[in-house]
């Protein structure tokens, strides 16, 4: 039995000073091919990379002075994307790492150097949190580590994470199997660090925080408290869920973004775009700056144009998700599929549910590419 926690006096919190750590050194394996040229850091929710739905998060924490990117996987195309943060709205610095050290390495390779107490994201999550929450509950506590949790059906993929009636953690347990499973609340990959906790992760090695550090915080009986969101929540790491956080913001399920506040079945246009008298919508859509739609194109419902593409005459295009420059020429028909960036579909040809292309792939004229679901 383990005794109850009363928070750790010696802790002296600098209330003006945090900062954040994004992991986003991930190879986003599951997302192939999106990701082999795209980190998932950067695959665009409609015209923004994924990681600015993260930092109007924090920027939401007025003592985050800034953001640090923990990386690895192709920094460079990142770092060209997101620059010193000008467009994200917060200074962003880059940490690579030699090689992948896993999350807890990762943390605290990045950490170096920082006494203050750092704010840790997992780059794929689309959350509706409410980080000064967070934040207040870890000082109020005085809590060692800070963790959010969020209710899912299948904890399996995730780390479950059991609390008691104190709201501390009590048990952490990395993709459990069924029959360890003894709760549904999993870590949301949302993390309030004091850097002296990091004293267990050995330096640059390859480490894990759910398996190791977490564990050992309940082993040891640290201040390890436990924050449930129930709000909006979801890991964009495999196609369907990067196709569901589209239809999830589009229909407001999750209210942030350029639908949040809109009607239903809104057609969103982010910019001037030349659209044919006589195409229909079905929304809701996005249509990116300077997309263009011909004549008696059908466009939607839960369908993504992003900046650039052109989609031709008859064409039909619905649940589909296009990124920037895609073309989709007359009269083919796309259904339930992702197009990376440049594809090229020659006419009439057919994409069925399911299929992803990666970007700069072409389809010939009259092609079927039926997909599985
Ligand atoms: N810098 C760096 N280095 N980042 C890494 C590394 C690494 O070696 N390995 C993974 N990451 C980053 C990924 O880019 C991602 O943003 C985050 O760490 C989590 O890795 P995933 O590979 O997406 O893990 P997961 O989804 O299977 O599980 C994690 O997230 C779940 C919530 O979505 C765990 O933290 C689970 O406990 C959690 O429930
Ligand atoms: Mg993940």
């Amino acid at each position: 039995m383990v005794a109850p926690r009363s928070g750790d006096a010696r802790i002296c919190y600098n209330p003006a000073v945090m900062k954040a750590v994004i992991l986003a050194g991930g190879f986003g394996t599951r997302l192939r091919p999106l990701t082999l040229d795209t980190p998932k850091p950067i695959v665009p929710i409609f015209d923004r990379p994924f990681l600015y739905y993260q930092t109007d998060l924090l920027r939401q924490v007025p003592e985050i002075d800034e953001v640090i990117l923990s990386l690895n996987y192709r920094p460079d195309h990142i770092e060209a994307r997101v620059g010193t943060g000008t467009e994200a709205g917060v200074p962003v610095r880059y940490i690579v790492e030699p090689e992948p050290l896993g999350t807890g390495g990762a943390i605290k390779y990045a950490s170096r150097g920082i006494d203050d107490t750092i704010l840790v994201f997992n780059g794929d999550v689309l959350t509706t949190i409410d980080l000064q929450a967070v934040v207040r509950t870890h000082r109020e506590r005085r809590a060692r580590a800070t963790i959010v949790l969020t209710p899912v059906e299948n904890p399996s993929a995730y780390g479950l994470v059991e609390t008691d009636e104190q709201g501390n953690v009590r048990r952490f347990l990395e993709k459990p199997s069924p029959d360890e499973i003894t709760c549904d609340t999993i870590n949301a990959g949302i993390y309030v660090l004091e850097p002296e906790t990091f004293d267990r992760i050995p330096d640059d090695t390859h480490w894990s925080i759910e398996r190791k550090y977490f564990p050992s915080l309940v082993e040891r009986s640290e201040t390890f408290v436990a924050y449930i969101d129930r709000g909006y929540w979801l890991d964009i790491g495999t196609p369907a869920d990067y196709v569901r956080a589209h239809r999830d913001l589009m229909t407001q399920r999750c209210p942030l973004g350029p639908f949040a506040g809109e009607r239903t079945a809104t057609v969103h246009k982010a910019g001037p775009c030349d659209v044919a008298a006589d195409a229909q919508f079905d929304g809701p859509c996005f249509l990116g700056a300077g997309s263009v739609v011909g004549p008696g194109a059908r466009i939607g419902p839960e369908t993504v144009l992003g900046p650039g593409c052109q989609v031709g005459a008859g064409a039909v295009v619905e649940h589909a998700i296009l990124w920037r420059d895609t073309i989709v020429d007359a009269e083919c028909v796309v259904r339930g599929a992702v197009l990376g960036a440049r594809c090229r579909l020659a006419h009439h040809a057919e994409i069925g549910p399911g299929v992803i292309l990666g970007s700069d792939s072409t389809i010939g004229a009259h092609s079927r590419v039926p997909g599985t679901r």
